[in-house]
């Protein structure tokens, strides 16, 4: 019903039913974008893991098929990726498609097997001779293989997450794979486990002449806002190791929110990259406050490269696609905001999914921001902190907060002296996340901020800036307030879109 699936979001990916979270084996072929996911069909918590699949024909519109690969005797289906065979490498015929996956379980542990579809990715029929990698050094964490066509070499290449490593390997069958060399240890932030690897490659400002490879990297945890999130290493692969331009205290973030996690990216979609994240945190994604279902996808991201200040950094845009969400605009008239508060109920009737587009010129203001509130006065306060040149957005008093595991219950000193029985949250969710606005260039800043049932994702200066987190109201949102401090600022192109499917 309604009331259950209240935070069901109107335009993001979600299960039917049951469990979800990284998204797998995401492969274009056909006309047809297929999203696998860790899925449990059992319930909604992690568990019993499967993985479900999800077909698009424009990456916004999914269509609910059958889970693709079920859990067997060599354990819990884990996260991977899919390929189509192209030179018919496997044996299993031309553009066959081929799925990785990590099998795991406490008897074998986490190795690598693989399995074929020829019905466009709807069954799939495990290898007879799995697994078809196992650690050479009896390493516990070993898993999430990525495999992709390395063209100069003629031949497969597979990277797995191994400890705090990533371990590249090649093949020409794509059962029997060699080890090459590993990376990472020491490089990022510090203590964490690799996790679902990428690696791609991308022209440098779009030039063409100018390709950087780029590791993405998933770790938990340890991430700057607590639990996991989503970092990435660029420099260069010479078929053999990479090497990252940047020394190891050096770490690129691919989304500034605490909700992106376990991104992975499509294989066969030519020059476009187009990257799915996981919108959630392994410190509270099993208990959300939803029922029915848990889990959604944040919105599919095109990645490209820029260069700041002579640094390569990867932007991650909403794809194109999502324009075909927008049911209606509302242009308002460009505004100086002055120290005045200034109140307009821009939202009412979207129903709680939206799309923001405006250019904020912060002038002389040294905060200048907006909320998203409802009249419950619950609100997600996104603003321009100059002084500290940072973006910020703040849910912590988003709506329902306290949810999570409770800590031991303790007595506490009231005001008046008193003694009561306390018993309070452990809330890694009542909190602002930022990012530098360094990372922009100019004086004017391009903010596309999508809001959805439970999220609000801002992509800034074509997503420069990413900043993806889950937000859980007790109603929609239906007002903007705009406010400034320190100075007036400019509001310009403000533009409100009602999204739906
Ligand atoms: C990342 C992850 C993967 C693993 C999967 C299990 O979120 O921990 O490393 O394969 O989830 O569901």
């Amino acid at each position: 019903t309604t009331n259950t699936d209240y935070y069901r979001p109107v335009y993001h990916h979600t299960p039917l039913y049951g469990w979800m979270n990284d998204a797998n084996g995401l492969v274009y072929k056909d006309g047809e974008y297929h999203l696998y996911f860790q899925y449990n069909p059992y319930g909604s918590k992690w568990g019993n893991m499967h993985w479900g699949h999800s077909v698009s024909r424009d990456l916004i519109h999914w269509e609910h098929l059958a889970p693709a690969i079920a859990r067997d005797t060599l354990g819990q289906i884990f996260s991977g990726s899919s390929v189509v065979d192209k030179n018919n490498s496997a044996g299993y015929g031309k553009d066959a498609m081929i799925a990785f996956y990590t099998s795991a379980s406490d008897e074998h542990g986490q190795i690598q097997c693989m399995a074929y579809s020829t019905d466009n990715g709807r069954t799939y029929t495990k290898y007879e001779k799995n697994p078809i990698l196992t650690p050479f050094d009896g390493l516990k964490d070993f898993r999430d293989p990525k495999v992709f066509w390395y063209e100069p070499a003629q031949k497969w290449y597979m990277i797995v997450s191994a400890d705090k490593n990533m371990r590249f390997y090649s093949s020409s069958d794509m059962k029997n794979w060699e080890y090459l060399s590993q990376f990472g240890e020491g490089y990022g932030v510090q203590p964490n486990q690799f996790e679902c690897p990428d690696f791609v490659q991308l022209p440098v400002d779009g030039n063409k002449n100018n390709m950087k490879w780029v590791m993405i990297v998933n770790i938990n945890p340890g991430c700057p806002f607590g639990g996991s999130a989503t970092e990435y290493f660029v420099g260069d692969f010479d078929g053999k190791e990479f090497k990252c331009d940047n020394d190891k205290s050096v770490t690129k973030w691919l989304d500034f929110g605490k909700d992106h996690y376990a991104t992975v990216c499509f294989s066969n979609t030519g020059d476009r990259t187009i990257a799915v994240p996981w919108m959630s945190n392994w410190q509270y994604a099993n208990v959300t406050p939803i029922r029915q279902y848990r889990g959604a996808n944040a919105l599919p991201r095109e990645l490209s490269l820029y260069t700041k200040d002579g640094e390569i950094y990867m932007a991650a845009n909403a794809v194109k696609e999502t324009e075909g969400l927008r049911k209606g605009t509302t242009d308002v008239n460009d505004f100086t905001l002055t120290d005045e508060h200034l109140v307009s109920p821009l939202v009412t009737g979207t129903e709680g999914a939206c799309e923001l587009e405006m250019d904020v010129t912060p002038n002389k203001a040294q905060t200048v921001g907006f909320q998203l509130l409802n009249d419950k006065g619950e609100k997600v306060d996104i603003y321009l902190d100059l002084k500290s040149g940072r973006i910020v957005m703040d849910r912590s008093q988003s709506g329902l907060t306290a949810f999570g595991e409770k800590s031991e219950p303790h007595f506490k000193e009231t005001d008046d002296h008193r003694k009561v029985l306390s018993v309070n949250y452990v809330n890694d969710f009542a909190l602002g996340t930022w990012a530098p606005l360094s990372l922009c260039e100019g004086k004017t800043y391009h903010l596309d901020v999508f809001v959805d049932k439970c999220s609000v994702e801002i992509f800034v200066d074509g997503g420069r800036i990413a900043m993806t987190n889950l937000v859980f109201p007790t109603q929609p949102y239906n007002a903007l307030r705009f406010y400034t401090q320190g100075g007036e600022a400019e509001v310009k192109n403000l533009k409100v879109h009602q999204l739906g499917l």
